[in-house]
This record gives structure tokens, C-alpha cells and sequence, in this order.
């Protein structure tokens, strides 16, 4: 492997704990069967891991049925489901400005068939207010669906909160935990979540291609889609019970072992407080160091607040893919640039003319030297802006 610094970890973690690369391969080539389909030894092998990995997940978002952990593709795909299987043209939605292209395009699309979605903007901080959403459920307000940590700028929202306004008044609360699990603690019956979403390959350590959500006991979706479930075949429809209620197709089996041996790594690192606080230690020298230099812009990085290590900047008079670019070709250090997918965040934080900004996200297998290493490439780069500026004056 080539000697470059990884601060991608908030698209997807790099590397994986080569644990859940051997547990994924050994599952692949001894139990690569079709489980819930068959009752042979292998295939029965194979369903007992699949169990585990969903009973595991379960706990692990604080709900008590293992049943409820339904697995898809990928968090888009769980949203998808259940923004699709909920709305009807007529009801009202309520959203978030910081909310990912997996909730906006979905959200869009219900608002061409006919549902009055309502988008809620976020403060200087960089943080929605969860007074700002109770005030505008309304009688026909449906769902509130919502980031929980924005993959832009790394803010935390007050989802409990949210819970209590939205449990009270009978409103489904759908949370896109894409980039906060793994790294903060969920608990559905706690924070009074109806339905958390997740992605399996970001902070959860598993690989991409896996996902799902956690359905709360009291909550029932009725499908959008259909297809085979292995039991009751005989039935028009998808079988009242969970998880087939929501489960179509084939699973993606070697993905879900995966993303067991990821749970089992994690519990033995010293779970998520441990991840989180390596990370966020990381992400307070990268502030500190990218903070004493002059020219260069974070966005809503105030890590004393709820925050992901994730951090977004610009250097003055270079574009973010110019930096990006020059990161990568002349320092090695691995960012994303653009919009990261959240449109609305860039126009909030005033970036969506400048194309978007920069973002660091160190993982748990960054190291203090690569931290290092990128505050120097950007003082490098915003050094060079500065000349470049004054030369062209
Ligand atoms: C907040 C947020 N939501 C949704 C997604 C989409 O994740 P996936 O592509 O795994 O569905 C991402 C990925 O970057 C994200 O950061």
C-alpha cells in the first residue's frame, strides 16, 4: 500500500479491520449458500450467522426484537423503503436542510406525487432545533425523517428531543444514522426512534453494500415493494412478520458477515466510546492545527458541541477541488471535495457558489503523524494561495 494519508473515513471507513476481511472470505468459501431457503446443515450454518449479526445490531440500536433489524443494500435503500411505503400524496413530511441526497431526492420525489414537504433550516452552528420541527407537526404531519450527524460539516442533532416532540404527538420519526453509527450511541426506545437507518460500511467497519434499519416494536410499515422471502410462498402478499415483512430477494450474506465480525471487532477494541473518543482527538489536533493557519476556512467546527470528527474547510482563493486535487497529487493526503451530497448544507454554510469545500474525516486507524502530515500539506497549500494572490495583485 502506497504512503498516502486516508481522511476519507466519512464516504466510507479504510481500512477495515482485517478481521472482517477473513471472517468474510472463511464465511464465503465454507457457508456460501442461500440461508432461509433450505434446511440442509450448510444453509443452516449460514441462517445461524445471519441471526446473530441481526441480533447483534438489534441491541446495538437499543431495541429488544431481533426480528425488527431488517437488512437492505445500503442506507439509501432502507430510507427509500420507508419514505416510500409511508407517505401518501396529501400528507405533510418535515425534513432538515442537512439532510444527504438519500432523504432529499426521496423526499423530492414524494413532493411531485403530491405531499407538502416542509424543509427545516439549521442555525450558524451548524444545528437544527428541535422546537423549530415540533412547531410545525401539524394534524396531517406524517413523518419527520432526519439526519442524526451531518457527513458535511460532522454536527450532531438533538434527536431525542425530536423523539419526545414527535412521540407525543403520533409522528413517525425516521432517522438517517448513516454517519453516527458506530461512533455514537442510538438507543430507539430511549431516544423514542420509530425507524434508524444505517449504512454498514462507514462507522459500523463492515463492508459496502450493507445496511438495514432498526423497525421499533409498535411501528408498522406496509411495504412498498414485494418479492420472495423463502417462507409462506404460498401468500399474494409479503408475510405479516418481521423481518420478511420488509426483506425482499436474497440478502447479501457475505456483506452481513461481515458486518458481524466488524460487531465482534468493535466490542473488542472497547466499543464505540473508545472509536469515538480516538477519533475526536484526532479531529481536535487537525482543528488546532488547521485553526493557527491564516487563510484557511472551517465550517461549523466548534467540537465542544455534539460533533463527529469530521471537518469541513476551504482555503482562501483555491477552489475545493483545486485542493482536494493538489492534496492528493503533491501531499498524498486522501479528502473528498464538492458538495458531498448534501446540497442544502453548502447553501446553509454559504459554499454552494464556491463548489462546495474540503473535508477531513480521520478514522480510527489514523494516526497522530498522518493528522500531522495533513495540517502541514494545507499550511503548504494556503501559503501558496497567498503567493499566488500577491504575485497576480
Ligand atoms: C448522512 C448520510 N446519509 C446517507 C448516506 C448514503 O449512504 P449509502 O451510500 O451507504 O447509502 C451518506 C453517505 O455518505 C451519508 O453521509
Amino acid at each position: 500500500m502506497s504512503d498516502f494519508v486516508y481522511l476519507d473515513n466519512a464516504a466510507t471507513t479504510f481500512p477495515k479491520p482485517p478481521e472482517v476481511i477473513h471472517f468474510m472470505c472463511d464465511f464465503y468459501s465454507r457457508l456460501g449458500v442461500n440461508p432461509g431457503r433450505s434446511g440442509f446443515d450448510l444453509a443452516l450454518e449460514a441462517e445461524e450467522v445471519v441471526l446473530e449479526t441481526r441480533e447483534r445490531l438489534a441491541k446495538f440500536f437499543g431495541g429488544r426484537q431481533r426480528d425488527r433489524l431488517i437488512f437492505s443494500h445500503n442506507v439509501t435503500d432502507a430510507l427509500n423503503l420507508v419514505i416510500s411505503s409511508v407517505l401518501e400524496p396529501g400528507d405533510h413530511a418535515i425534513t432538515t436542510c442537512l439532510e444527504h441526497n438519500s432523504v432529499l431526492r426521496p423526499m423530492y420525489q414524494q413532493a411531485a406525487r403530491g405531499v407538502e414537504v416542509e424543509m427545516v433550516p439549521f442555525n450558524a452552528d451548524g444545528y437544527v432545533s428541535a422546537a423549530d420541527i415540533a412547531s410545525r407537526i401539524r394534524d396531517t404531519t406524517k413523518l419527520v425523517v432526519m439526519n442524526h450527524g451531518s457527513n458535511v460539516i460532522g454536527t450532531v442533532q438533538p434527536v431525542e428531543e425530536v423523539g419526545a416532540a414527535c412521540r407525543e404527538r403520533g409522528v413517525l420519526l425516521v432517522v438517517d444514522a448513516a454517519q453516527t453509527a458506530g461512533l455514537v450511541p442510538i438507543d430507539v426506545e430511549q431516544m423514542k426512534i420509530d425507524v434508524v437507518c444505517f449504512t454498514g460500511h462507514k462507522s459500523l467497519l463492515g463492508p459496502p453494500g450493507t445496511g438495514g434499519m432498526y423497525v421499533a416494536e409498535h411501528v408498522d410499515i406496509e411495504p412498498c415493494r414485494s418479492g420472495g422471502t423463502g417462507v409462506k410462498s404460498a401468500l399474494k402478499g409479503q408475510p405479516d412478520e418481521y423481518p420478511w415483512h420488509l426483506e425482499f430477494g436474497t440478502l447479501n450474506t457475505m456483506g452481513i458477515a461481515g458486518l458481524l465480525a466488524a460487531q465482534r471487532w468493535i466490542e473488542a477494541r472497547g466499543g464505540i466510546d473508545a472509536i469515538h473518543s480516538h477519533e475526536m482527538a484526532l479531529a481536535a489536533r487537525l482543528h488546532a492545527g488547521m485553526s493557527r493557519i491564516d487563510g484557511v476556512q472551517l465550517y461549523c467546527a466548534d467540537l465542544s458541541h455534539d460533533h463527529l470528527p469530521v471537518l469541513a474547510f476551504n482555503i482562501n482563493g483555491m477552489g475545493a477541488e483545486q485542493t482536494g486535487m493538489m492534496l492528493d497529487v503533491d501531499y498524498n493526503v486522501v479528502a473528498r471535495t464538492g458538495l458531498h451530497c448534501a446540497p442544502l448544507v453548502h447553501e446553509g454554510i454559504g459554499t454552494a457558489k464556491i463548489d462546495g469545500s474540503v473535508r477531513f474525516a480521520p478514522g480510527d486507524f489514523t494516526s497522530v503523524q498522518e493528522i500531522d502530515r495533513a495540517v502541514d500539506a494545507v499550511a503548504k497549500l494556503a501559503e501558496y494561495a497567498h503567493s499566488r494572490s500577491h504575485s497576480a495583485a
